[in-house]
């Protein structure tokens, strides 16, 4: 390639060019809004390290739905906040607990415009904090944690829930989930499995929108190590063995080497999860008015799209579908 003969410059002149030219398109229709939901409170409570997000009432998040659904934007991924929370997240499971009252909310009123992914795992419903069940010696119990899984994933599915997806990272977990599934009449209700989701730094406003705190311990033993790429690929593959429909690689920028290889060796539709901490960051610096928060949103859900992502869990859903 001689340098004159190749001037990549002409292919940038003007807008209308750059756009003909564009390898990859964010769209509305990449987006999933993660919700949160809380019980006993009267009023939406803003989440201080997540500006322009709320732990929802179920009537305002009905309010969220609509606004949501009129956007274009095809799906949301619910959170829920209980009361009270015990040693195994036992109002994961309640029929009638907050999750499962808000997924049918949702379902009356978006019906199908909307897909509603219900997160499962029980950390927003423990008093420890921990995605399973917790050994006298602290380590985290995957079999008995498992059985618990079953449970929410029926509960969520009988409340209407379109899509399962399971983001404790236990062993296992999506077979059992598959099983529990199939066995109560839900075979169409697909799996979205967080395969490779690293025990990150990033998902510290996170646990102040569920009111978690992890004190003195983390999710190192049962969340993947950010070293390790090969390992995320054994992730993947084992949940596709065990049934996932789709998988998901989380948190995303940070990732992008991750979500391009599982582009390479599965054909599924992949989800990345542009998480608390990515949100936040760029809030901040926008609020300081170091860089143009919208411009550096938009530049890094593209950088997620480019590297192989189908769709993207990001905050940013409803202010980046308005300007799209
Ligand atoms: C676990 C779960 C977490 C997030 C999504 N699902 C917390 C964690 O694993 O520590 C984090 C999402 C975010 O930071 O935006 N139920």
């Amino acid at each position: 390639m001689t340098f004159p003969l190749h001037r990549l410059r002409r292919l940038r002149k003007n807008g209308a060019i750059r756009r003909l030219i564009s390898e990859t398109t964010l769209n509305v229709d990449d987006f999933v809004a993660p919700l949160f939901v809380r019980e006993g409170i009267t009023e939406a409570q803003p989440i201080t390290s997540l500006p322009g997000v709320f732990q929802h009432t179920r009537e305002s998040l009905k309010r969220e739905i609509d606004e949501i659904t009129n956007l274009g934007i095809p799906g949301i991924i619910l959170f829920g906040i209980p009361e009270k929370k015990d040693a195994t997240g036992s109002e994961a499971w309640n029929p009638d607990g907050i999750v499962q009252q808000a997924i049918a909310d949702c379902k009356s009123i978006a019906g199908d415009d909307l897909v509603i992914m219900s997160d499962l795992c029980v950390d927003e419903y423990t008093d420890h904090g921990h995605c399973g069940v917790v050994n006298d010696d602290g380590s985290i119990d995957n079999d008995l944690t498992l059985d618990l899984y079953k449970k929410i994933a029926v509960a969520q599915a009988h409340a209407g829930a379109d899509v399962i997806a399971p983001s404790g990272m236990m062993d296992g977990q999506v077979a059992a989930i598959r099983n529990a599934l199939d066995e109560t009449a839900y075979v169409d209700i697909p799996i979205l499995a967080y395969s490779a989701k690293y025990a990150s730094g990033l998902y510290g406003p996170f646990r102040e929108a569920v009111n978690v705190s992890l004190e003195n311990s983390d999710r190192k033993s049962y969340q993947q190590d950010w070293r390790n790429k090969r390992e995320a690929m054994n992730e993947i593959k084992a949940d596709l063995d065990e049934g996932a429909d789709m998988i998901m690689v989380k948190p995303a920028v940070t990732y992008l080497d991750i979500i391009a290889q599982a582009r390479k060796i599965t054909d599924v539709p992949i989800g990345a999860y542009h998480v608390s901490g990515e949100y936040s960051m760029i809030k901040a610096a926008g609020g300081k008015g170091w860089i143009d928060e919208k411009q550096v949103a938009i530049e890094q859900l593209t950088a997620v799209k480019r590297s192989g992502a189908n769709f993207i869990l990001t905050y940013f859903a409803k202010e980046i579908a308005e300007c799209l």
